[in-house]
Formats: C-alpha cells, sequence, structure tokens
C-alpha cells in the first residue's frame, strides 16, 4: 500500500481525534515502518489493518465507517494531486466506470507497485450502473466514500447499495443510481 495512503489517514487522525491518538494506535501496533511513512514509499497493507483496527477499538467506530470517512477525505487529496484526470470527465457514472480502463490505469503509472482492487462494469446506462469490486483487501467502503464524492464533485447525488457477493467483503456488487 503506497505511502500517501497512510500518510493521509494519519493526518486526518491528529484532525479528528487528536495527535495523542495517533500516538496510541501506532504504539499498540506492531509496524514494520515503525509508524513512519513517506508518500512514495510502500508499505505493508496489514499495517493499514492493525491502524484501523486500534482507531476502531478506541473509538467504538466500525472499520466501515473509518474508511468512509477517510475516503471522503482522500477525494480532496485527488482533487488537489491529479486536476488532469478528473477533468477528463463530464459525469460522475462516465467517471466511476471508467476506473478499471483509465483511471487506476494512470495511477499504475504513477505507482507501478500500487496495490488496486478489480472492478468490472455489469451493466450501465446514462443514470445507473452495476460495478462489482473484487479486492483481497476488502475496502469497499472506501471505494463507496469515492463514489459518493465522485458524484458530489459533479453538483450530483446518487443512491448507492453495496452488496456483499462474498460475506468476507473481498467481493461485493455495488449498484448505483443517479437520484
Ligand atoms: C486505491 C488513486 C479514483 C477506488 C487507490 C490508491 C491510489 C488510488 C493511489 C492506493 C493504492 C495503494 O495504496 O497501493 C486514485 C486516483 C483516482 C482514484 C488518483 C482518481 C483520479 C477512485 C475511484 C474509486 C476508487 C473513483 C471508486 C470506487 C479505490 C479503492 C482502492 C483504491 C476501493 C483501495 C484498494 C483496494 O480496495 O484494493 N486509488 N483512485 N479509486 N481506489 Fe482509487
Amino acid at each position: 500500500m503506497k505511502g500517501i495512503v497512510f500518510t493521509e489517514f494519519l493526518e486526518l487522525v491528529e484532525e479528528k481525534f487528536g495527535l495523542e491518538m495517533v500516538d496510541r494506535i501506532i504504539s499498540s501496533s506492531k509496524l514494520e515502518s515503525e509508524g513512519i511513512y513517506t508518500s512514495v514509499g510502500t508499505y505493508s497493507f496489514s499495517e493499514m489493518l492493525q491502524l484501523l483496527q486500534h482507531l476502531s477499538e478506541n473509538t467504538g467506530v466500525s472499520i466501515d465507517n473509518l474508511l468512509l470517512v477517510y475516503a471522503e477525505h482522500f477525494f480532496s487529496v485527488i482533487e488537489k494531486s491529479y486536476p488532469g484526470l478528473l477533468a477528463t470527465y463530464k459525469d460522475p457514472i462516465e467517471m466511476i466506470s471508467s476506473i478499471e480502463n483509465h483511471i487506476h490505469v494512470e495511477v499504475r503509472k504513477i505507482y507501478p507497485d500500487a496495490e488496486l482492487p478489480t472492478f468490472e462494469v455489469i451493466e450501465k446506462t446514462e443514470n445507473s450502473l452495476i460495478m462489482d469490486y473484487k479486492s483481497s483487501r476488502a475496502m469497499h467502503h472506501f471505494g463507496l466514500g469515492l463514489m459518493n464524492k465522485t458524484f458530489e464533485h459533479f453538483n450530483s447525488t446518487a443512491t448507492i447499495e453495496l452488496e456483499k457477493i462474498k460475506e468476507d467483503g473481498t467481493q461485493v456488487r455495488f449498484i448505483i443510481n443517479k437520484n
């Protein structure tokens, strides 16, 4: 997992819960990095999982909800860092259905060792999209948060339902309907 995902995460934890919480979740985890991340480095996903688990235990917020809120923050990082990529799109459904074949393809050019999910478009109309998410990291709520913000970015809203195809969340169907 790329360092930018860790650095932005810890910044948000500091902003929402304070520096003491950052220290607490780092010191209660077993981290090869010792909690020192650079945005271009690459770190084990198990480090993110431990940080999320400890934050969840300390705050009572579920890991899914933490990932949802974090993704909404991460979208603003994307807006700032990759304005050109977003400017390619005029419509949220067009953008979301292009993650697999365009957006994450470009991400991989910037970060060859990025660990990305796969998205398969099942059905697409002008106002709706059914898309299957697959990833061993089960970060579907991170995807949900990014999708919510994608609609907001285009001054639009949508109803997004998640249907677990696999109980462990490694395969999830997104059913998206523009409002
Ligand atoms: C992960 C970039 C749009 C879904 C990531 C990562 C980056 C990235 C850097 C982390 C990779 C790693 O840590 O190794 C971008 C950029 C985007 C974009 C620059 C837009 C310009 C989206 C959108 C979605 C999405 C709209 C909506 C579904 C995900 C998910 C992950 C991810 C779910 C977590 C990894 C996993 O589940 O395996 N993306 N992304 N991305 N991205 Fe994107």
